[in-house]
């Protein structure tokens, strides 16, 4: 399960993630955009872990199986 700790990073990164899109691509707000959802996203297998082991493929398996586009 997602800790308050882990959705103050999760908060965090998407920041950043915005940031540094704004930065690469100064003209595409989507671009942003996603990049703040992709952040939003990056930690998400954690809500459904026991352990921390395998948290990311669980998140990327999620997000394949939803279609989420990558980059
Ligand atoms: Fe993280």
């Amino acid at each position: 399960m997602i800790s308050e700790n882990r959705w103050r990073h999760i908060l965090g990164v998407a920041r950043k993630c915005k940031k540094y899109a704004a930065k690469f691509k100064p003209d595409d707000s989507k671009y942003a955009e996603d990049m703040f959802l992709l952040g939003m996203l990056h930690d998400m297998g954690y809500e459904f872990m026991e352990s921390n082991a395998s948290h990311a493929a669980v998140g990327g398996e999620i997000l394949k199986r939803n279609n989420f586009r990558y980059y």
